[in-house]
């Protein structure tokens, strides 16, 4: 069995970056919804569809582990996805989401007060507040959606999504640690380092989601040895375009992207 991850774009390939170079022995998939992002501007509805889809999608694909690497996704579909369709659909996977890592790391510091920059969708159900407070009930939290980023950085216009960087840096100026709650925004990271107030930490999940997902291995022995070690990557996309291709090459050399139709 293969280790799969999904976003809607670039951002979940990012992450299957990080994947590879903490756990490179490992094969993996990585399916990238495209066609239909950006997935924080849908409904919930459109979110857990889609999401279900991409799931089952990477089930065929013969992925036993699967990791959501997208927030919107994850806020919206992971709890029902756990609870309700894997258990019937396909009891032996096992699907993790990207915020609860996310959390566990802001965390470590003992930031006081946290914001998260987000998705709309992933704003909108308040996944990290809650999760935040679930285990400090004294921290402050200030979530801010900012959907202007992910459609700049999947059009490759780096212009714009640097100006509305430096606009919500500047709406978070009390803080001391700030969550990247969206996959994509690792991709305009430095950015957002060199905007931000000078002493706030930005937790970006590319460099948490390689050690987290090691960590969850060597924890779940069980599933690390259904595990297949071929060091194959598969890039997959329900969209195929040019800018996208130069990220991916860009991050994975060697590898050549499909695009697939994933209903089947
Ligand atoms: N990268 C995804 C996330 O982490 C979402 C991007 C989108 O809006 O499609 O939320």
């Amino acid at each position: 069995m293969k280790i799969g991850v999904f976003d809607s774009g670039l951002g979940g390939l990012v992450i299957t970056k990080a994947f590879v170079e903490h756990l490179p022995e490992y094969d993996y998939v990585y399916y990238g919804d495209t066609k239909n992002l950006p997935y924080g501007e849908k409904t919930s509805e459109q979110v857990l569809a889609y999401t279900i889809e991409a799931i089952k999608f990477l089930i065929k694909q013969n992925c036993g582990l699967i990791i959501i690497a997208c927030n919107t996704a994850t806020s919206i579909a992971l709890r029902y996805l756990q609870q309700k369709f894997i258990p019937s659909y396909a009891p032996d996977v096992k699907v993790l989401g990207v915020v609860i890592p996310t959390v566990e790391e802001a965390l470590e510091d003992n930031a006081k007060r946290i914001g998260i920059l987000a998705t709309q969708a992933t704003v909108n159900s308040h996944i990290y507040q809650q999760e935040l407070l679930k285990l400090n009930p004294n921290l402050d939290v200030f979530e801010i959606a900012s959907p202007e980023l992910v459609p700049a950085i999947e059009n490759n216009d780096f212009a714009t999504a640097y100006k509305f960087a430096e606009q919500y840096a500047k709406r978070f100026d009390n803080i001391n640690s700030l969550i990247l709650g969206c996959t994509h925004y690792p991709l305009i990271k430095t950015k957002l380092r060199e905007v931000c107030k000078d002493g706030i930490k930005i937790v970006s999940q590319d460099e948490l989601m390689g050690k987290k997902l090691a960590d969850y291995l060597n924890r779940h022995i069980e599933i690390d040895i259904c595990l297949s070690r071929n060091k194959e990557i598969k890039v997959l996309v329900s969209h195929n375009n040019d800018h996208y291709k130069e990220v991916a090459k860009s991050l994975f050399p060697n590898i050549s992207i499909e695009e697939v139709l994933t209903d089947a």
